[in-house]
């Protein structure tokens, strides 16, 4: 029986996507291409060496959802589709909430009426808001400070209610830190959309000529040398994270929380150098003043994913960089 993945035309999703196929999971996709491209969909059969349905559907629309689930036997569903930038959110909070909480409201009911009740949820670190200390534990207290962190919350929250009124659901909601690096074999990655609001799309940016420098956001944080720390985490290993969440909410029901991260924070000054170094590239920076809500320091403690998942990060940050660049430099125009 497939797995249904929302959202598997995106940054993380599409590499979900080839470790489930890898795996052999049947898979069934649906994306409405708000922020990702159809190309993505040849390049995941062709790294996998194997097809798979998709529909080109929205979470909002009840009869598109109800047709998927009709058609298919879907056994579980990992759920990446979403709104994601945080600035935006800011601007536009009625979009991000209508289309964050009531697209999973109505995946959910479809879910309910077709009696499948296991769900694999993208949440975020960013649900931790300022953390008192580092490395953060799930059981921290949570503070998202913008519309999109509240979204994240706000859909953990109902999950878990879901969860009260039926005990039969099954529910893993997995805090992903900062995923950034791309497929190894450079054809499926990050492909933002205008000029990224990441650092690392910035900085392969930078690198492939799109921008001529990078501006580090404050160096006078309370940090080893002044800027940001960040726990970034490879999208693979973070997709590999996904199948071990998949099992474990296919052996039985109730909510549980992991952070997926490595537990290594590194400042941007240590990307930038290690992006250097790997890669030959020269990155020409400027400092600046810091991005409003910006935080001094935030990694996980990823040590519940290791006990209770046996997953733990595998690819360092020199890994990470390589594997940006070798995806920003097959295609300078992302997936266009
Ligand atoms: P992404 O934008 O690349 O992928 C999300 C996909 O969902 C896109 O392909 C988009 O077209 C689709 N989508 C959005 N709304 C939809 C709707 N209503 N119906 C159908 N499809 C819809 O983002 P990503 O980086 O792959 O992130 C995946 C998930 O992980 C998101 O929920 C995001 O909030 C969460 N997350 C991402 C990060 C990060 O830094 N990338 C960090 C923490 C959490
Ligand atoms: N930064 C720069 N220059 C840039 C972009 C970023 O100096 O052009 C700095 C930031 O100030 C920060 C670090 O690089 O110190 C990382 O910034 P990102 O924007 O890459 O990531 P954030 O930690 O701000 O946020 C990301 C996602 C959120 C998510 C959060 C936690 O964008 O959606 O990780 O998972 F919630």
């Amino acid at each position: 029986m497939p797995v249904l993945v929302t959202g598997g035309a995106g940054y993380i999703g599409s590499h979900t996507c080839v470790e489930l196929l890898n795996a052999g999971y049947d898979i069934v996709v649906v994306d409405n291409f708000s922020n990702s491209k159809p190309e993505v969909l040849n390049r995941i059969k062709e790294i996998a060496g194997r097809d798979f349905k998709f529909y080109a559907a929205d979470l909002l629309d009840r009869n598109g959802l109800e047709r998927i689930f009709s058609e298919n036997c879907i056994e579980a569903v990992i759920h990446f589709a979403g709104l994601k930038a945080v600035g935006e959110s800011v601007s536009i909070p009625l979009k991000y909430y209508y289309n964050n909480i009531t697209g999973t409201i109505e995946l959910c009911e479809a879910m309910a009426r077709h009696g499948v009740k296991k769900i694999v949820f993208s949440s975020s670190a960013t649900v931790y808001g300022n953390p008192k200390s580092v490395p953060i534990k799930e059981d921290f207290p949570l503070g998202p400070t913008n519309p999109y962190g509240r979204t994240k919350y706000m859909i953990e929250e109902i999950l878990k209610d879901l969860y009260v009124s039926d005990n039969e659901w099954g529910v893993v909601l997995l805090r992903y830190f900062n995923p950034i690096g791309a497929h190894e074999s450079g054809r499926i990655g990050e492909d933002p959309n205008g000029i990224p609001n990441n650092l690392m799309p910035y900085i392969t940016q930078v690198a492939v000529g799109k921008m001529d420098k990078l501006n580090v956001f404050g160096n006078d944080y309370n940090t080893h040398d002044g800027t940001g720390v960040r726990d970034y985490i490879h999208v693979i290993d973070l997709a590999k994270g996904h199948l071990k969440a998949l099992e474990k909410v296919m052996r039985g029901s109730g909510v549980d929380i992991y952070n997926l991260g490595t537990g290594t924070g590194y400042s941007v000054l240590d990307v930038v150098k290690t992006f250097e170094k790997v890669t030959g590239q020269v990155i020409p920076y400027v400092i600046t003043d810091r991005r409003p809500g910006d935080i001094d320091m935030c990694y996980a403690d990823p040590s519940k994913a290791f006990d209770e998942l046996g997953w733990k990060a595998e690819k360092d940050l020199e890994d990470m960089c390589r594997d940006s660049w070798n995806w920003q430099k097959n295609n300078p125009n992302g997936y266009e």
